[in-house]
């Protein structure tokens, strides 16, 4: 077991380990100490796996426990089930001391963040991710949101959890391919700052050791989100691939999924950094080998100038201006402002 702490404008441990949920209502008890009653928020999927361990660990240790269940999958991240959660919290007379727990992944994690953020101006939450992309993303750094019929994450707070509690036992009922494309962003923050984690999942490939890449990567995320907790400057970083990515998952009307979109994201950065002469040509063959290590893609399969046009609406471009997050070696990379057209020129090589 490993505990992480993170010191933002709330300071809280991320505790890593193999076999956590049965303790979920200790901790719940330690972390959010006056609490009766704890609001379990999850998805049916996860509920039917993992609700009732969660649940009777709450009730032996002397709270009340109620539980919201979302249809699975991001359509569910809606205006009308952030009400509806809510309705049920005040329904169910959650108090200000009580306690939500976010049991699943990055939706059900992002939905009762939000809910927990807002709900009587906010009360404490409990993360207990268990997706790999939300025990080693979305879980940590208080980002909230739930999606508009506009666009993804287009409402939601900066607001961090009292505790979050990686139980990585809880992967091995993961589907394949949403486990990887949780390794799509593993992989990114060895490229953003620890070689040593790069080398390890390039190594061992999806058999690799869970704690310490998990506990790695929410380090990386922790020492970003310490620096910059409202996403003005470094957590930036993170944004590696991103850019890319986010176009061709709009693109593909969202039937490519967010990891494969990142891995195509990060290969292409790393070819266009490559041709520019940022990183060395063996930088770039580097990355794209340790992605392929996962089965995941290294090309998009749109000509740049579509992909361009999706670029134009990015919620992070500033006038002209764009930051982009460009590999310098592995385990350093730099966030470049540059104009479009200097983007369509640094991308271009990339999608010959
Ligand atoms: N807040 C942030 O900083 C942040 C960062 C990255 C992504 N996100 C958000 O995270 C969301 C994506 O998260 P996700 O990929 O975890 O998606 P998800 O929550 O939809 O989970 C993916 C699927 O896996 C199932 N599942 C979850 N845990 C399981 C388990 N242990 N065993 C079996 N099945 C399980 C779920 O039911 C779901 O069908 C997006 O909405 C994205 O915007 C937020
Ligand atoms: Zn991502």
């Amino acid at each position: 077991m490993n505990v992480i702490d993170v010191n933002a404008s709330v300071s809280y441990p991320v505790v890593v380990g193999g076999c956590l949920l049965k303790d979920t209502g200790e901790y719940i008890r330690r972390f959010v100490p006056a609490a009766v009653k704890a609001a379990v928020i999850t998805d049916d999927t996860v509920d039917g796996l993992y609700g009732d361990t969660v649940r009777e660990s709450v009730r032996r240790a002397g709270l009340d426990v109620c539980t919201f269940v979302l249809p699975h999958g991001e359509a569910s991240k809606n205006g009308e089930n952030y009400l509806r959660i809510l309705s049920f919290l005040a329904a169910e007379h959650i108090t200000r001391s009580d306690a939500i727990a976010a049991l699943g992944g990055g939706v059900a994690g992002d939905i009762a963040g939000f809910a927990a953020a807002t709900y009587l101006r906010g009360i404490g939450i409990v993360q207990i991710p268990t997706t790999l992309l939300a025990q080693v993303d979305s879980s940590v750094g208080g980002k909230t949101a739930i999606d508009l019929p506009e666009g993804k994450n287009l409402a939601g707070a900066f607001y961090q959890p009292a505790l979050v509690l990686c139980d990585t036992g809880t992967l091995d009922t993961l589907p394949e391919e949403v486990f990887i494309d949780g390794c799509a962003e593993a992989i990114k923050y060895g490229i953003l700052g620890d070689e040593k984690l790069f080398e390890h999942l390039k190594e061992k490939g999806p058999g690799f050791d869970r704690e310490y890449v998990i506990s790695r990567c929410i380090e990386s995320k922790r020492d970003l989100v310490m620096q910059d907790e409202f996403d003005r400057g470094r957590r930036r970083l993170l944004n590696l691939g991103h850019t890319t990515a986010h176009a061709a998952e709009k693109l593909s009307d969202y039937s490519l999924s967010h990891g494969r979109a990142v891995a195509m994201g990060i290969a292409s950065v790393a070819r266009a950094a490559a041709a520019d002469g940022t990183c060395s040509a063996d930088c770039a063959a580097r990355i794209v080998d340790a992605l392929r290590r996962f089965g995941l893609p290294d090309r998009f399969g749109y000509p740049f100038g579509d992909m361009y046009r999706v670029m134009l609406c990015d919620k992070k471009i500033r006038g002209n201006v764009i930051s982009l997050v460009v590999p310098e070696e592995i385990g350093r990379c730099v966030i470049r402002k540059c104009t479009l057209e200097e983007m369509k020129s640094f991308f271009s090589p990339a999608f010959r």
